[in-house]
């Protein structure tokens, strides 16, 4: 499964990026509207630096406004993925959209029934929100698995590689573990969830019981400064 960040923050994704885990990015009106400066500069600058697909959301209602916004926000960078909410209107842009060559995300999508006509107007990825489902006391699990089984099918339906399954909304790391489990292609990941997945108590204890030890004994440490030294000198 790969990892997108979820965020509109340039500076969460310099430092996440740098870690070598991220393939993409998503961004949201209300994401974006918590950061200073102009928009076009973050989402540029996001997909500079995950180098991969960012989705950038349209904010018009109807379908020519979607497509007209989407073309625009296509210009930005080649990166973009032109993210648009599910509606009627929504699908007819993405019908549109998706026709001309631009990708899109097809988000707010929390049922299999929305995930198949989403597939079916030409969507590239399918967001389907965890979180906001079992926020609402809907197993979100199970909205996913019937996701994936609904557009993956028995194979005698076949989408191609074109319907991406995304996991969005992630709370917790346990979303991030299920979404995988269940076959998504894609989740896309807070910044705080990212931090958390990273920990566990016996990687702290065991890193430090390693420096402890190789501290006990100052001469393998300049044993290992005299190997590094001794390799950059020759190069390699
Ligand atoms: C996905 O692309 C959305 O931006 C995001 O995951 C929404 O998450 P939220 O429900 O935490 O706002």
């Amino acid at each position: 499964m790969k990892l997108f960040i979820d965020t509109g923050s340039v500076a969460e994704v310099e430092e996440i990026a740098a870690w070598g885990i991220l393939s993409g990015a998503t961004t949201n009106p209300s994401l974006l509207a918590k950061e200073e400066g102009s928009p076009g500069d973050a989402i540029r600058r996001i997909c500079e630096l995950v180098d991969g697909p960012t989705s950038a959301e349209v904010t018009a209602e109807d379908t020519r406004g979607m497509v007209e916004q989407g073309r625009a926000l296509r210009t930005l960078h080649e990166h973009i993925v032109v993210k648009v909410p599910f509606s009627t209107a929504g699908l007819a842009a993405t019908k549109e959209l998706s026709a001309d060559g631009h990708p899109v995300n097809m988000t707010l999508v929390f049922s299999a029934n929305q995930a198949l006509y989403s597939a079916e107007a030409g969507a590239t990825y399918i967001s389907c929100f965890m979180g906001r489902l079992d926020d609402v006391s809907i197993d979100s699990a199970e909205v996913v698995a019937e996701i994936v089984d609904v557009i993956r099918g028995d194979g005698s339906y076949d989408y191609g590689e074109k319907a991406q399954i995304l996991a969005a909304s992630l709370r917790h790391p346990e979303h991030l573990k299920t979404a995988a489990r269940l076959g998504c292609e894609v989740a896309t990941v807070p910044g705080k969830v990212l931090r958390q997945a990273i920990e566990h108590p016996l990687t702290t204890a065991g890193t430090e019981k390693f420096t402890a030890d190789w501290e006990s004994r100052p001469e393998l440490a300049e044993w290992m400064s005299g190997l590094t030294s001794s390799a950059q000198v020759a190069g390699r």
